[in-house]
């Protein structure tokens, strides 16, 4: 890309790249729904194929261009470029002309989230990714909106008009996203290269982003924001192994999982009380997985922490998914070398897995409660993630300013995805296994007695937990008081996780 691009030739390739209608569904539509899943497994010949065989149009040439990195002809060029002309994205860095074929020289495209705030839709400009390059990634790569980047930004729990600094920005996907809703937006990246695709895309889509270089936290060093968001460098990568790349995008630079332990440290000096940082990370487990939960837990410090484990890896799945990740072929001496390197480096530590998940941390603040949360959680989820975490803050806050007494006298609401499950043994009448089921967010399956089954299914907000529970003791012959004690742990933990909701 060119050191600073020219703002009109920027506003120009807008304009064409907005009436090419070069957005995920009209990509999707250019090449149609089966080449799309192909693409999403990398394999881009379905997509190149219906190319070959539908008529020309602009959102058809630039995705052959810029997403399946094949050239296209210079005498179509002013089709792709109505405005910008083949000059103009030459002058931008996008491309080249290779004789009679036009090649890209970036990758380019479209990007979209739908969530509360609506549908919003981005262009993002990033390094040529292994199927336009054939081969390795080099190690300065500067990664487009992948999909860990979605999973960041469906996770971030929007700032309301606060202030966001979001932590090796890279591209400067989340800073985009983050714009949605910030009153200001910090993007920071120790990689040059990375930060001048910041800059590039935050014009590109009209937003305006504070961009700094430098290592972690030392760009904002003495400045707090109520948001921090990072999809940090977060690979465990053999450190001193002969030939392993060190790559920017994916690989701190630091032994083991410390480039994480150092971002969740970090957080604690840049957050404004209530703050809360986001981000995306792997852990070390050496041996005893409780070992690994106090571990990370430790490194937060005083913060709040709600940690979220979504997969736990064997080091040898750990390490051919990061080969691979790096273009390395399967089965080749490369690819052996460098597996060998990866397990030999978890051996010298005793590391057993990988965790790897979601960390949301919060800096204590006005109304807030203590809260420590460490879960595995490797089931599918749903959609409304950021609410569904907004919304557990909020809750847990919320029933721990409450004593058994309150909570017991308070007026509870099912939320609207619950559904009950029962499951019978044949020919039984009574169910041998109840469940109740959330149909968005975290998709949780949780298995409750008689009991809380029947005070979750009469939580309308018209009695009182106390008034439920009593009605359902004495259809049981139960003890009204003790069956209340009971249920009430039971309760908390089912406010926080969204099965139930606070008075209205
Ligand atoms: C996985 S990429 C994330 C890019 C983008 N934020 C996203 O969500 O797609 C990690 C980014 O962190 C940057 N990075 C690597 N080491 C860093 C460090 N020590 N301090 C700050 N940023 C760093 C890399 O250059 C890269 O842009």
């Amino acid at each position: 890309m060119q050191h600073e691009p020219d703002p009109r030739l920027l506003t120009l390739l807008r304009e064409d790249l907005g009436s090419a209608g070069f957005t995920v569904d009209g990509l999707e539509e250019a090449w149609g729904a089966v080449a799309a899943a192909a693409l999403g497994r990398d394999d881009p010949v379905p997509a190149l194929a219906e190319l070959d065989r539908r008529p020309v149009t602009a959102a058809r040439l630039l995705g052959r261009l810029f997403v399946l990195g094949a050239g296209i002809p210079a005498a179509s060029a002013p089709v792709a470029f109505a405005r910008l002309g083949l000059a103009g994205a030459v002058a931008l860095g996008l491309v080249e002309a290779d004789g009679d074929e036009v090649r890209a020289r970036v990758d380019l495209r479209p990007s979209a989230i739908a969530d509360e705030h609506g549908v919003a839709s981005w262009w993002i400009v990033s390094d040529l990714g292994e199927l336009a390059l054939g081969g390795e990634l080099p190690a300065e790569h500067v990664l487009g909106a992948g999909s860990a980047s979605s999973t960041l930004a469906g996770i971030t729990v929007p700032s309301d008009g606060g202030s966001v600094l979001d932590l090796g920005t890279g591209s400067g996907i989340q800073a985009l996203h983050a714009a949605r809703t910030a009153s200001r937006v910090v993007g920071t990246d120790v990689s040059a290269r990375a930060l001048r695709f910041a800059a590039v895309n935050a014009a590109l889509n009209g937003v305006t982003v504070d961009l700094r270089e430098g290592d972690l936290y030392d760009p904002v060093a003495g400045e707090r924001f109520d948001r921090i968001v990072s999809n940090p460098p977060f690979v465990i990568t053999p450190r001193g192994a002969r030939d392993v790349p060190a790559y920017t995008y994916r690989d701190g630079g630091r032994v083991g999982d410390g480039l994480v332990a150092a971002v969740v440290r970090g957080a604690r000096d840049h957050l404004t009380p209530g703050g809360i940082a986001q981000l995306l990370g792997n852990w070390e487990v050496r041996d005893d997985p409780a070992a690994a939960r106090d571990r990370v837990l430790d490194w937060v410090g005083p913060l709040d922490a709600w940690v979220v484990e979504r997969d736990l890896l064997d080091p040898a799945e750990y390490a051919e998914t990061w080969v691979r990740d790096g273009g390395a072929q399967p089965g080749s001496p490369r690819w052996r070398a460098l597996v060998r390197a990866w397990l030999d480096d978890f051996a010298d530590r005793g590391v057993t897995a990988i965790g790897a998940g979601y960390l949301l941390l919060r800096a204590p603040g006005p109304g807030t409660a203590p809260l420590r949360r460490f879960e595995h959680l490797d089931t599918p989820l749903g959609a409304g993630l950021a609410r569904a975490l907004a919304g557990g803050l909020a809750a847990h806050d919320w029933q721990a300013a409450r004593s058994d007494d309150a909570l017991a006298d308070s007026r509870l609401t099912v939320a609207p995805d619950v559904t009950e499950h029962r499951h019978h043994w044949p020919g039984e009448a009574d169910p041998t296994v109840l469940e109740l089921r959330q149909g968005s967010g975290f998709a949780r399956v949780r298995r409750v007695d008689t009991v809380l089954a029947a005070v979750v299914g009469a939580s309308d907000g018209e009695l009182t937990v106390r008034e439920l529970v009593r009605a359902v003791a004495r259809i049981l012959q139960v003890d009204g008081d003790a069956t209340l004690a009971a249920v009430l742990p039971a309760v908390r933990e089912l406010l926080v996780e969204g099965f139930l909701g606070p008075p209205r």
